[in-house]
């Protein structure tokens, strides 16, 4: 009886799961190159990525934690990094201890766009856009939800109320999110010649954010597979070294 109460509820369960993941909200499945035991950063898109964060997300949001020499490990030269780095002024204190300004070098943090919180409330409305050096790894669903938020915009469903300044978005978790819709198609001329689609756009510049979030991925993911090699070796050494040992045991 108990096995049959359980079993029925476990089909109760499998028939609601297609249905629970239809609902509104749910992650889109993306194939990205970082995935997986061997997944690196496909470094193009990475690149891509960057101009959408430099030409679009930097007029709002942070990117404190990463350095602009960071942009070498998606394949800019160090000429590159450093000409990208020159193009912003950050402050600094003149020969006279007086506060100055400089162009920033390679081992300079990114810039933020303002200076503190208040600075960003007043400018948008009262909402802070949040730093997103780290942003795929805060949130739950990590690199597929931001990408669900940036391609997640709508028009709100028949009867939902939308407060002031609001936007609908499907993935947003209340699907209403102060963050005016930020990238539409062809929102940037893309450098290589790829054909800017909002799905491109997104895909691009999440997986610059990933990167950024986790420059070692791929240093960690070789030094794991090296492990698992070495001790599959050990094991077959030790196992061969057991049946010598005791092969005269009878
Ligand atoms: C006009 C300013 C503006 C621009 C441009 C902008 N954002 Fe935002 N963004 C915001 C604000 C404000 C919020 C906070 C929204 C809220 O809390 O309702 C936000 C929130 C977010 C969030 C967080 C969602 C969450 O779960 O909290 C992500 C991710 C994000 N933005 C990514 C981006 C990316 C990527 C770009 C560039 C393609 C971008 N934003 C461009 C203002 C902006």
């Amino acid at each position: 009886m108990r096995a049959a109460t359980t079993l029925a509820l476990l089909g109760t369960l499998l028939a609601a799961a297609p249905a629970l993941a239809q609902e509104e909200g749910k992650l889109p499945h993306v194939n990205w190159s970082f995935s997986g035991p061997f997944g690196t950063y496909d470094r193009a898109a990475a690149q891509r990525g960057f101009q959408i964060y430099k030409e679009v997300c930097s007029n709002c949001h942070s990117l404190k934690e990463a350095y602009y020499r960071d942009l070498e490990g998606i394949g800019l030269s160090a000429a590159q990094v450093k000409a990208i780095a020159a193009s912003v002024t950050v402050p600094t204190i003149g020969d006279d201890g007086q506060p100055a300004e400089r162009p920033a070098l390679p081992s300079d943090h990114f810039k933020s766009p303002f200076p503190n919180e208040k600075a960003a409330r007043a400018a948008l409305n009262g909402a802070l856009p949040p730093d997103l050096s780290v942003i795929t790894l805060a949130r739950e669903g990590g690199a597929d939800y931001v990408y669900g938020v940036l391609t997640g915009y709508g028009e709100p469903p028949a009867g939902m109320k939308m407060g002031e300044g609001m936007n609908y978005n499907k993935m947003f978790p209340g699907h209403q999110i102060a963050m005016p819709q930020p990238l539409q198609p062809d929102q940037v001329t893309y450098a290589d010649g790829t054909k800017a689609t909002l799905d491109q756009e997104a895909h691009d510049v999440v997986t610059f954010l990933e990167y950024v979030a986790n420059p070692h991925m791929e240093e960690r993911k070789r030094i794991g597979v090296k492990v698992i090699l070495f001790l599959a070796m050990l094991t077959g050494i030790t196992y061969a070294v057991k049946r010598k040992v005791w092969s005269d045991v009878h």
